[in-house]
């Protein structure tokens, strides 16, 4: 099988903005408490927030967290987490069905975010409270004094503001499975009062205004209508989420999934436009897909685990080879949808649906994900090229055509490199593949790095870390092209010096 990819120099599709590497850390299962910040173990700072969990984060490159939740928002309340910690009150998390001891708040999560060189994406709950805990909340944060709420930062040991830059206005509010959810017209109301007096405390700061759960919800697309309709002018991003799985076990359709996401992308931007042309307005509304994963392995056994206790186990999906393989395929279609999406979020990040796991005061280890999007977010900085992708493809019962050959080149122009990713949905032969990188004097191959040949369903677990990247082989320079072998069922990252 042979497929290629073509691109020249300066055939700009879009500047990368890092934030679509972003992560999401919900008080929720052991993301928190057991993940991020286990007081007991011998490997966490004087603070409580385990070191070895640190290291793998910022290895990950992750430039913005989106915090507290999630389902939990809905019902939570900020003050709950700010002051003296042993007068925190102890609160039942209905969303979770969890105990919540507020042990980690505002201001820990914040400096844990700051030693991982993260941002955080901050959340006001839009389902049992509004616009009055929304605004003291922006002023706790950003306001730099003088204020009842700043002054309240400041006694509680943040001189400076914390300066949060996005918000989120609440959290899947189409759900009815959220705490306090609305209908399109409750919710836009109140969302462009909320955002209103947000941006009157702060005129500096950008909102995200929930768009649908997920793509499959019935009330899709008149839910986006409406929302803009009542936000449009006081918002800045529209949210996305959108989690897979393969319960059919059926691979090949499984790895066509990211056509999907590619759609509810595309459907999502015509319809902030048809907005935008309505109301005849010159703003762009972009997108944050700020929930994407896999998430499927545990959706039945997460039934059986004990409620009412603190840091339940749940969503602790472990992934395997050909869940790396599809968290490759969505990476790519996120970057070719980089013109809009500029923000998303791998949701979630320690321990629920995500690419690292701890043991409760045992080892820290990283998921079969964690590769693929560690690769694309060290690497897959800088523009996005207009790349023509010529391959064969086949079809499933959701998709007809789908390439064997899913790619995506990103001129990383700081460091003087192409990066190319690539995905093989091949699933027995060897691609012949070809990047013909016109105009570009190639210096050479630096690094051609490949995720295969593993049995589908192989896992990492704590003692058993194998699924992970390897040399790719060799990768030929010929001028202006690259020519190699991507093996069947692979995962590939090609860096490729230029002059
Ligand atoms: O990420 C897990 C949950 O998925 C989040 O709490 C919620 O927003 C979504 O439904």
């Amino acid at each position: 099988m042979k497929a290629k990819i073509l691109t020249n120099k300066g055939n700009l599709f879009s500047e990368i903005d890092n934030r679509i590497y972003g992560s999401f850390i919900e008080h929720m299962g052991r993301a928190v408490y057991g993940g991020i910040y286990e007081p007991n173990s011998h490997m966490s700072d004087s603070y409580g927030f385990r070191e070895d969990v640190k290291e793998l984060v910022r290895e990950l490159n992750v430039p913005i967290i989106r915090y507290p939740g999630g389902n939990f928002l809905s019902g939570y309340n900020w003050e709950d987490g700010v002051g003296p910690i042993e007068k925190r009150p102890t609160r039942l998390d209905l969303a979770w069905q969890t105990i919540e001891t507020n042990e980690v708040g505002l201001h820990e999560f914040f400096n844990w975010s700051t030693q991982v060189q993260s941002e955080v994406m901050m959340g006001v709950n839009l389902g049992t409270r509004g616009i009055d805990a929304a605004r003291n909340l922006v002023e706790y944060c950003n306001f730099p004094a003088g204020s009842y709420y700043s002054n309240l930062r400041i006694q509680n040991g943040q001189v400076e503001p914390f300066g949060i830059k996005t918000w989120c206005l609440g959290n899947e509010m189409d759900g009815p499975w959220q705490i306090g959810a609305k209908t399109a017209d409750e919710y836009g109301r109140l969302a462009c009062e909320t955002a209103k007096v947000m941006k009157l405390v702060d005129d500096s700061i950008e909102l995200v205004v929930c768009g649908s759960s997920i793509s499959t919800m019935p009330t899709f697309g008149s839910w986006e209508q409406t929302v803009l309709e009542h936000t449009y002018e006081h918002v800045d991003y529209l949210s996305l989420h959108m989690y897979y799985g393969n319960p059919e076990n059926d691979i090949k359709s499984y790895l066509a999934k990211s056509l999907d996401m590619d759609r509810f992308i595309k459907g999502v931007v015509a319809i902030c436009d048809s907005i935008k042309a309505k109301k005849r307005s010159s703003k762009q509304i972009n997108l944050s897909f700020d929930e994407w994963n896999i998430w499927y392995h545990t959706l039945e056994s997460d039934n059986t685990i004990e409620k009412w206790q603190k840091a339940r186990p749940l969503l602790e999906d472990v992934y395997n080879f050909e869940d790396a393989l599809v968290v490759g395929c969505l990476l790519i279609t996120l970057l070719k949808n980089s013109n809009r999406v500029k923000m998303a979020c791998l949701a979630q990040l320690v321990n629920v649906i995500a690419p690292i796991m701890t043991e409760n005061n045992g080892e820290s280890w990283q998921q079969t994900t964690y590769y693929p999007f560690q690769q694309v977010s060290a690497y897959g900085r800088g523009n996005v090229l207009i790349t023509k992708i010529e391959s064969d493809g086949y079809d499933t019962k959701d998709f007809l055509d789908v390439p064997y050959l899913e790619s995506v080149v990103v001129d990383n122009i700081e460091r003087k490199e192409l990066v190319v990713f690539a995905v093989s949905r091949s699933i027995d032969e060897q691609m012949e593949f070809s990047a013909d990188l016109i105009g570009y004097e190639l210096t050479k191959v630096i690094e051609f790095s490949s995720l295969y040949g593993f049995d589908l369903k192989q896992a990492n677990t704590s003692n058993q870390r194998d699924v992970r990247p390897k040399n790719g082989g060799t990768a030929d320079l010929l001028e202006e092209k690259v020519i190699t072998i991507l093996q069947p069922l692979s995962w590939n990252m090609i860096r490729i010096g230029y002059k």
